[in-house]
């Protein structure tokens, strides 16, 4: 009865637990290049995402599913500063509209119990979206001065955002 819910929720954890990898993946280089407060907003959003991989795998369980933990894709080997705010906002930007697509069919289905996780989820990486726009128009404005800035500020950071 709950097989195509359970089938798009699987199919979230799968994106969820790629943006884990990601954004860790881009976690370590930037702290490695020495942007600290980029890095410490990647490991964040990484955790952000491992909290969205654990209500989508309650709502499996509940609905008596099972919970695949597969990951959707491989990690993009991406390391340039830029490159990565910017893969990171698309990633973003297409959760959105995935979660909005799976919260219409969730609604089509009568299961608003999962269309309303869908919604939350689509507020989240709205506000993802939206620091890693701030972060690409920044760089756009100020260039290489701004990341300049970033691997300064980062030591102030990290006493409190790692
Ligand atoms: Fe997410
Ligand atoms: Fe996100």
């Amino acid at each position: 009865m709950h097989e195509k819910s359970i089938a798009l929720l699987n199919h979230a954890v799968a994106d969820e637990l790629a943006a884990v990898h990601q954004y860790m993946y881009f976690h370590f280089h930037l702290d490695d290049q020495g942007y600290d407060a980029l890095a410490s907003l990647f490991k964040r959003t990484a955790i952000m995402e491992m909290g969205h991989v654990e209500i989508l795998a309650e709502r499996i369980l509940f609905l008596k599913g099972e919970v695949e933990m597969k990951a959707a894709g491989e990690v993009q080997k991406v390391t340039d500063v830029k490159e990565i705010l910017k893969l990171a906002r698309d990633m973003e930007d297409a959760s959105a509209k995935d979660y909005n697509a799976k919260a219409k069919i969730c609604a089509e289905n009568a299961d608003s119990a999962t269309k309303k996780i869908f919604e939350n989820l689509v507020g989240d990486e709205e506000k993802h979206f939206d620091q890693f726009d701030k972060e690409v128009g920044k760089i756009e404005t100020f260039g290489d001065r701004y990341l300049a800035l970033q691997s300064i500020d980062g030591g102030k950071s990290e006493a409190s955002a790692d």
